[in-house]
């Protein structure tokens, strides 16, 4: 049996989705039923369940959107930090392996290659770099899962949000046998407030940027993947290969879905913080090999990302 924490999220119901696709056997458990954000009863609750397996889509994220994670520091702090590593300790002493949601949400940027040299680029909206990565340059690369996370308490500035999810994948590291599967910007065909493509529809305006994103059941299908091929443990970045800018996402928006409406796009940086946004935003590059080599198959992000659009269901 397989157990899921935090099954009535966003993430975690598309772990139910493909699990029941898959006819897997596994439990879906709510702090409502066992409070496993306190180690004694989770382990006491694994102890007597005895799960093959379990995972940890359970977290704080800020609704709508990070800001509010600046107004709950406690609540992120135990969601994001506290809770991964009372997992890890609790799977360890019941000799269970299990994968946990992090986030891409941990580095900023991307890293360019020129002249033999590659050096960390933490802001990909200025001019030259942008143009790159419109460009879809091979000098582009993506933060790879040995890279040192940069939008960090200890590399900051960053949100409130992203120190706590970079604190928890420390807080979680060398204890017992885990995954931790990076997540970055969720989006799929099911218009939903939380979905990347329908928050490009309904903001006022547009931020410019350049990101790898993941396609929700993508994602949930990479991580059982590596748990299913018994993939070494270890971090795993779960974004669909490439990257996007918004850019291109608002073409692709106008271009199969037609809506009426113009968009416009904040005029910078400044303009976007001084009116939309209150806390910084991580935009990055992700390298997804690392999944690839280990035998998880999952589409470029353009196909996922037309996909999508193709077989968009308004809400
Ligand atoms: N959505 C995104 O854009 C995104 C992007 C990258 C990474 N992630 C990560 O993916 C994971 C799941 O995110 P999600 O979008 O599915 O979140 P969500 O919709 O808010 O659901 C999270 C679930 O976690 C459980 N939970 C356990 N402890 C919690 C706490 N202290 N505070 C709040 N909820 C808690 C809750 O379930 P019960 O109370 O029923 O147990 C809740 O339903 C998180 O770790 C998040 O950081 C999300």
């Amino acid at each position: 049996m397989i157990l899921l924490l935090g099954a009535t999220g966003y993430i975690g119901e598309a772990f139910v989705f493909e699990l029941k696709r898959r006819n897997k056997n596994f439990m879906p458990l709510s702090r409502k039923q066992v409070d496993y954000s306190r180690f004694d009863l989770l382990l006491e609750f694994l102890r007597a369940q005895k799960p093959e397996f379990v995972i940890n889509a359970a977290g704080y994220t800020g609704k709508p959107n990070v800001d509010a994670c600046e107004l709950d520091k406690a609540g992120t702090l135990v969601g994001n930090t506290l809770l991964p590593q009372t997992i890890a300790h609790a799977c360890l002493a019941a000799r269970i392996p299990w994968g946990h949601v992090s986030s891409g949400c941990i580095f900023s940027g991307a890293k360019i290659s020129r002249n033999g040299q590659i050096r960390v680029e933490k802001d990909m909206i200025r001019p030259e770099l942008h143009a790159l990565a419109e460009a879809k340059s091979a000098a582009v690369l993506g933060f790879a899962e040995t890279d040192t996370p940069n939008f960090t308490f200890r590399d900051g500035p960053c949100s409130f949000y992203s120190g706590t999810k970079a604190l928890g994948e420390e807080a979680m590291s060398g204890i017992g046998q885990s995954y931790i599967w990076r997540l970055r910007i969720p989006f799929d065909e099911f218009d939903n407030k939380r979905n990347y493509l329908s928050k490009v529809q309904r903001y006022p305006k547009v931020y410019e940027n350049v990101n790898s994103i993941s396609h929700r059941a993508d994602f949930v299908k990479a991580c059982l993947d590596t748990w299913e091929l018994r993939a070494p443990f270890g971090i795993y970045n779960v974004t669909n290969p490439g990257y996007v800018t918004t850019r291109h996402v608002v073409e692709q928006i106008e271009k199969i879905l037609k809506p009426a409406r113009k968009f416009e796009f904040w005029a910078n940086d400044g303009e976007f913080y001084q009116l939309a946004a209150k806390t910084p935003r991580s935009n990055c590059v992700m390298d997804s090999s690392k999944l690839l080599a280990a035998g998880v198959k999952i589409r470029g992000v353009e196909e996922a990302l037309e996909d999508s659009l193709a077989h968009w269901k308004p809400e």
